[in-house]
């Protein structure tokens, strides 16, 4: 949930990662950075605000004695302070959420290729950047969430249905600009062109009950209101609520169900959430020893019962909540479309009018 960059500043960005493929530099490598080996810190530059990512940095700090030193920052931001801090940054390691943001750090030269045996166990390959850039260590899908009492899950198949004329004024939708839209739009361009996807936005547009407005827990909140039928959200949304110890969440929880989309098609758009170690990193040591931590199953199964993420382990043991979910076919597509496409993808959501 970190703050999200506004249209104008991904399309910067973009350019600026454009800019960056035509005049590529090498790789960095780190080590022409002076190395502080001995260091007992790391600093952390995250864009996610969750009490679960403090529980393990606690726990690597009990494990290894080296002190987490965090810094909350939005994902605009984190790119704009990474490129002016340049090869002077104190930034070890780049937590964030969306593919299509850590596509966009590595492509800007912003995060180090690295890799250990430990890592390459925990992480199936999608899950990694080919060029070991990037790794994630949460996944979440992109859902549909709908009213218990007005619709039957059983006329729901896929994403594509909130385009259609059964759900005309139906349809709760966030912001365009938001990463988690801009990314599922941008795998749909990946996986089934433009033109797909600009009638299918068109569709929903066409759909909507209301202007765009509000976070995921807020589409859902209207969905359970009756504002809407349908709703697209993060699974972890709903199930949030579900777990909340405030019973009016635990109402509008049990007033919606999850729908997870496409599994007789595509597969359901899936999103990571992962980290790379700094292009300029003074503790590269330091920074690869919390990489392989937050990989770890025990970090995993923290993240799978605070956040209610799924693990990108195959070992980690889901929590009864997740599992309840059911096994799901998932979406086929390189992470880095994500971001590959998000320009594009912006494009077409104000083409089609879908704020
Ligand atoms: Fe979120």
């Amino acid at each position: 949930m970190p703050p999200l960059p506004s249209r104008r500043l991904l399309l910067a960005a973009a350019a600026v990662a454009a800019l960056g493929a035509c005049s590529r530099r090498e790789p960095a490598k780190g080590a022409s950075v002076a190395q502080d080996a001995d260091a007992r810190h790391v600093n952390v530059y995250t864009t996610r605000h969750y009490g679960s990512d403090q529980a393990v940095y606690r726990r690597f700090t009990e494990e290894t004695g080296i002190e987490v030193r965090v810094l909350e920052i939005g994902g605009a931001e984190l790119f704009d302070r990474l490129q002016t801090e340049g090869d002077q940054t104190s930034a070890d390691l780049i937590v964030t959420v969306d593919g299509g943001a850590l596509w966009r750090l590595a492509d800007a030269n912003l995060l180090q290729p690295v890799t250990t045996p430990a890592l390459q166990a925990a992480a199936p390959a999608r899950f990694h950047d080919p060029d070991n850039r990037w790794w994630a260590f949460a996944k979440r899908l992109r859902v549909i969430v709908y009213n218990k009492q007005s619709v039957d899950p059983v006329i729901l198949r896929s994403m594509d249905d909130l385009a259609q004329a059964r759900f005309r004024g139906q349809v709760c939708a966030r912001s365009s600009a938001n990463t988690y839209n801009l990314s599922m739009l941008a795998a749909r361009i990946e996986r089934a062109g433009a033109e797909n996807a600009r009638a299918w936005a068109r569709g929903v547009v066409e759909n909507f009950a209301r202007p765009p407005q509000g976070a995921d827990t807020e589409q859902i909140r209207a969905v359970a209101a009756g504002q809407c039928q349908v709703a697209i959200s993060n699974h972890y949304y709903l199930l949030r609520l579900a777990k909340s110890d405030d019973p009016v969440d635990r109402e509008t929880a049990a007033k919606v169900g999850m729908f997870i989309p496409d599994q007789d098609g595509p597969g359901v758009h899936v999103n990571i959430s992962g980290a790379g170690i700094s292009a300029h990193s003074p503790r590269v040591a330091q920074a690869t020893r919390l990489l392989e931590f937050l990989l770890s199953s025990e970090s995993q199964t923290l993240f799978a019962n605070l956040t209610n993420e799924f693990p990108v382990r195959p070992d980690v043991e889901l929590t009864p909540e997740l599992a309840a979910l059911g096994r799901f076919h998932e979406e086929q597509i390189p992470f880095e479309a994500l971001g590959r496409r998000q320009a594009e993808a912006a494009r077409i959501y104000e083409e089609v009018g879908w704020r």
